[in-house]
């Protein structure tokens, strides 16, 4: 039996994309990382929540979230924060699945 070198691709790109995250550092333009950055802006994540010294802080900061939950957590909190957590007050936001997937990605990578 050989081994199907195809199927290890996408294997092959999660494990470059977390080596490009634990390098901390600017993520990599048009890697998943930054798209996730580019969709926390775009998405107004900033008029709730600071990263750094940037947004606003009204929800809790989100500069280390990488080091308190798995980008799984993340991505079911995006889609329905209320199913975490009954008595969240952060509003369901009108994302797409492309979007809570990048965007969790770029959470996880907040060390
Ligand atoms: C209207 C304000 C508001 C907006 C907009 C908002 N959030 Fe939140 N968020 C909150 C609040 C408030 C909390 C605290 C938990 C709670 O009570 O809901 C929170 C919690 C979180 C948490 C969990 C933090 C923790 O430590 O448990 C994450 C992750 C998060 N938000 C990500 C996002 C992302 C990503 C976006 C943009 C797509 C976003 N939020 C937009 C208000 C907001």
């Amino acid at each position: 039996m050989t081994p199907s070198w195809r199927s290890l691709g996408p294997l092959l790109g999660a494990t470059a994309l977390l080596a490009t995250a634990a390098a901390g550092g600017p993520p990599a333009p048009g890697s998943v990382v930054e798209r996730g950055a580019v969709a926390f802006r775009e998405g107004g994540c900033f008029s709730c929540h600071t990263i750094g010294k940037v947004g606003t802080p009204l929800g809790p900061d989100l500069s280390h979230i990488g080091s308190k939950y798995p980008a799984e957590y993340m991505a079911r909190w995006l889609r329905d924060p209320a199913l975490q957590r009954p008595n969240a007050h952060m509003p369901v936001l009108e994302l797409t699945e492309a979007q809570v997937r990048v965007l969790a990605a770029y959470l996880e990578s907040l060390e």
